[in-house]
């Protein structure tokens, strides 16, 4: 399987990329193709909002994000993961998120269908300072739930928290990522 995990912090070391460590380790110890893409080290513009991918069936702006969009392509489970900042996520992995409205085709009576081949699955993971994750929890994974399942299609869809980091020494100390950990690696046998 073709794991493509995508890093949404700012920081380099910080409990998010920790926290993939550990999930990546397991995939890779599961015999996956791990690619992994820190968004913080690509150069990449906002959407532009042309909307010239509905008539070229991509993105045209020529930057980082497309081989991102490749990958995201090719892969056959994507990892999303980003802190929250500020009761969202971070201003980056935003920005992916946005990029990924050139994978949506407009359909003509209106809405869009997924550009993306069928059968793939997505995890997001949210990092945050606070114990009190679930605030943030349920309206950032509605969202998700309605961009990944809903309109690109990855039916096969889950979203976890870790919160609490701004009490944690290490992420390995996170029981709910200790326990989310099972639940990811279960969907990747
Ligand atoms: C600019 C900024 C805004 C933040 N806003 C929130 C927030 O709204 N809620 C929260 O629980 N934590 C917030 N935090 C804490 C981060 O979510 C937390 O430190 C997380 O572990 C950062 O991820 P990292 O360790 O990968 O850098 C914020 C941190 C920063 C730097």
């Amino acid at each position: 399987m073709k794991i493509l995990a995508i890093d949404g912090s700012t920081r380099q070391s910080g409990y998010t990329a920790k926290a993939l460590d550990l999930i990546l380790d397991e995939a890779e110890g599961m015999g996956h193709d791990v690619e992994r893409a820190r968004l913080s080290d690509l150069s990449f513009e906002d959407c532009r909002g042309c909307r010239d991918c509905h008539r070229t069936g991509g993105c045209v702006v020529d930057d980082d994000m497309g081989g991102v969009l490749k990958s995201v392509k090719e892969s056959d489970h994507i990892i999303m993961a980003s802190p929250i900042y500020m009761g969202s996520e971070t201003g980056v992995f935003k920005c992916f998120l946005d990029r990924l409205y050139s994978l949506l085709s407009p359909m003509e009576g209106g809405g869009f269908e997924s550009r993306l081949p069928p059968g793939k699955a997505a995890t997001v993971m949210l990092v945050c300072g606070s114990p009190e994750g679930h605030i943030v929890y349920h309206y950032l994974t509605n969202r998700y739930t309605s961009i990944i399942k809903g309109l690109l299609g990855m039916e096969d869809f889950n979203a976890f928290i870790v919160p609490g980091t701004s009490k944690l020494d290490s992420v390995d100390d996170s029981v709910t990522l200790q326990q989310n950990l099972e639940t990811v690696k279960e969907r990747l046998c």
